[in-house]
């Protein structure tokens, strides 16, 4: 069906189902994280609503889904307005739509349509883009884009960027202006991304679709520490003067821009290129389109850039892209393959992970034999048979996806997909975890499969980090029955020495490597209690709780007694755990029974127990407060806020709490020490004053916090 031939009715009607489809995708990607169609679905889907408003120019409204872009900041995030929008750049698909830019910029600034105006090449990187502020030097404000008008302060994630320079070098004085704005992309690199995502499935957590949603997620966390773990990356790619009668002299062209930023020792992507003619255009485009799979991170195209600044300046901007540049989109990497089996891969945890077995297939230049299903309700989600022809795709993302069946070409014999219901490696029973998605293998460490995926977490960089240790090391000396417990990892150097066949005489040990590996050893005997509580790989554990159980009960020892006494559901204990701000019932639950399962005890005995060993084989440090922490009023206080807060959302205040040095509960109990109680609070606030807690009144903890901060 043509666009064009529509009757008014029907434009109307399907105006009004892109538009609703476009906006509900956008809240899949901006606010989520997680989209459900590829960006060149997407891509597809905008440019049809595009064409039907040029077609039906009475549809276009201001809240249409082409006149809006992003999103609104979400809460939790204070906000921040840009100083000039962050507009988003027209697409490309081809040649002909590169010339067509070509030839209305050249109509727009009166110029003969054959002109070429100096052009600058870059990569279009796949990450999201952020502002930087700086006043005299000093990094001061880092927001996201949002809506394009206002973003969200990221400032505290954004310094978790190592990348970033947070205070420009003395020796460059003079060198920019007083005040000045540097905007670019953060993204996350290939390596950091493929860690995090295991790290996350392990955890019985959804991975993340792509780098770019890793980035979104990471950067867009309320505690910064969390962020500093994601090791996020940032390229600079635009420069402003922000200062009031400047007498600074911006740069003349984009080639300029890169180059000052570069002085200032900011990140900037080497791939840039100056173009004097149209061919190097299509040649830049080509080359970068053939060895984008060899770069560490994800492009999704490359942006063509007119160069000089007064020509920039000249062209403006349209709706929601500025005249001077266009993005030439790579077309998404898809091929068609059988499925020949779903696999199902075993974690740390129990839980039960399906892969995709296909036929192998060569995509961009990469084959591919493998793909991520997520989960069981993924795949009936997009009704994945076995036996199926698959549509795969990598739009520059690391792990093939597969896309959708082709039901078509199904087989009529083929069977919907079911999780088995014993594991297929150890043959425990398989069951699903109330209120989880995910199914769990009830082995435990008798499944070699959970066994040797808690040792290679054990080891792993957040946990024990032993250098030397890894995840090939593991199965070899899990098969061979030398490492089968943490507390094996210890013992090893010691056992070594009785053994018939010693390491070193392993194929490809040598007694250096040997040596080596006994030194990292020894060097991670002692360890924080948040790295230990997080290396116990307890299920629903991540670095950020461990963090947080590791402030609230300060020892392993007492931890571990507390750990008991909550086994009673009456028990204070039960009640301290379930009421820490981020502990869920069905969390603490699975955490009291893995700290009272006999094989956690018998690992945990074996690890710092004297019993079995004369020493401990490891020291546990007690949880050390954060200098900064120990000045302020709120210190080793525990804090309930309630009711409607007006300044600021729960999240930021509980964020500010914890820097405080706070523990934030959830309920009021005779051990709270202050209670914050915004507008309309309820039955909190009146068991608070029974109990005779400290009770402040917003501005109260407005201005507390302030002092003390
Ligand atoms: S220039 C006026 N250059 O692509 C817009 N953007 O769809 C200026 N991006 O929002 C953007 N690499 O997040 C520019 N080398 C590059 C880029 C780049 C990635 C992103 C940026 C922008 C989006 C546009």
């Amino acid at each position: 069906m043509s666009l064009s031939t529509l009757t008014k009715e029907e434009a109307t009607t399907l105006h009004k189902k892109l538009d609703a489809e476009i906006k509900e995708h956008d809240r899949h990607y901006y606010i989520e994280n997680t989209p459900i169609i590829s960006d060149a679905a997407y891509d597809a889907l905008r440019r049809k609503l595009e064409k039907l408003e040029s077609l039906y120019p009475n549809l276009k409204t201001g809240s249409s889904a082409t006149q809006t872009l992003g999103s609104a900041p979400q809460k939790g995030f204070g906000k921040v307005s840009h100083t000039s929008p962050m507009l988003s750049l027209a697409n490309a698909f081809n040649e002909k739509e590169i010339s067509e830019f070509l030839e209305r910029v050249n109509r727009f600034l009166g110029l003969p349509s054959d002109n070429f105006p100096e052009m600058m090449a870059e990569v279009k990187i796949d990450g999201l883009s952020s502002v930087l502020r700086y006043e005299n030097g000093h990094f001061f404000l880092g927001a996201t884009r949002g809506d394009g008008q206002t973003g969200e302060n990221v400032t505290e994630n954004i310094r978790t960027l190592s990348e970033i320079p947070k205070q420009l070098l003395p020796s460059l004085e003079g060198k920019y202006p007083p005040l000045f704005e540097v905007r670019g992309e953060v993204y996350m690199d290939h390596s950091s991304f493929q860690m995090l995502n295991q790290e996350r499935e392990q955890n019985a957590e959804a991975p993340f679709a792509n780098p770019r949603n890793a980035a979104a997620g990471s950067l867009r966390q309320l505690d910064s520490t969390i962020t500093a773990q994601r090791h996020l990356r940032f390229f600079a790619y635009a420069f402003e003067d922000l200062t009031p009668q400047s007498s600074f002299v911006s740069p003349k062209s984009q080639s300029e821009v890169l180059d000052l930023l570069r002085k200032l020792e900011f990140p900037v992507n080497p791939l840039s290129k100056i173009i004097h003619k149209k061919e190097d255009l299509w040649q830049y485009y080509e080359n970068l389109k053939d060895h984008r799979f060899k770069l560490p991170y994800d492009i999704d195209g490359v942006v063509f850039k007119i160069n000089m600044q007064d020509l920039q300046n000249r062209l403006g901007d349209v709706a929601r892209s500025p005249r001077w540049a266009i993005a030439y989109k790579f077309p998404s990497q898809q091929a068609k393959t059988y499925l020949e089996d779903i696999g199902i891969q075993v974690g740390r945890t129990g839980v039960l992970t399906p892969v995709a077995h296909l036929t192998p297939i060569t995509i961009g230049g990469v084959v591919v034999s493998r793909a991520s299903l997520h989960n069981e309700m993924d795949i009936h989600r997009k009704d994945i048979r076995k036996g199926d022809t698959v549509l795969i795709e990598r739009a520059g993302d690391v792990i093939p996806q597969v896309v959708q069946a082709i039901l078509s070409e199904r087989p009529s014999t083929s069977e919907i997909f079911l999780m088995p219901d014993l594991c297929p490696e150890c043959g425990s029973r398989v069951i699903q975890e109330e209120g989880f998605a995910a199914y769990r293998c009830m082995g435990g460490v008798f499944c070699p499969a959970q066994a040797t995926e808690k040792l290679k977490h054990f080891v792993s960089r957040n946990a024990f980090d032993i250098e030397g240790l890894g995840r090939k090391h593991i199965d070899l000396f899990y098969k061979k029955e030398l490492v089968k417990t943490p507390a094996d990892i210890f013992t090893l150097k010691e056992r070594n020495s009785q053994l018939e066949f010693p390491l070193e005489t392993w194929e490809g040990w040598g007694s250096l490597s040997v040596q080596n590996l006994f030194d990292a050893i020894d060097k991670k005997r002692i360890i924080s209690l948040e790295r230990f509580l997080y290396a116990l790989g307890i299920p629903h554990v991540g670095e950020a709780t461990a963090k947080l159980l590791a402030s609230h009960y300060k020892t392993f020892q007492n931890f571990q007694e507390e750990m008991m006494h909550a086994e009673q559901i009456q028990s204070e204990s039960y009640q301290e755990l379930t009421h820490l701000d981020g502990i869920g019932e069905i969390m603490a639950k699975a955490l009291i029974e893995f700290m009272n399962d006999p094989h956690t005890l018998t690992l945990i005995d074996a690890l710092i127990g004297k019993k079995e060993y004369h020493t401990p084989l490891i020291t546990v440090l007690d949880f050390k407060e954060n200098a900064l922490e120990t000045k302020t009023i709120f210190f080793k206080k525990t804090i309930v806020f309630t009711g409607t807060l007006t300044h600021m959302t729960r999240a930021e205040a509980k964020m500010i709490a914890e820097k405080l040095g706070a523990k934030v509960m959830s309920a009021v109990s005779p051990k709270t020490d202050f209670l914050v109680e915004g507008k309309d609070a309820g039955s909190k606030a009146t068991v608070a004053r029974q109990l005779g807690v400290h009770i402040l009144s917003e501005e109260e903890w407005l201005s507390f916090s302030k002092k003390s901060a």
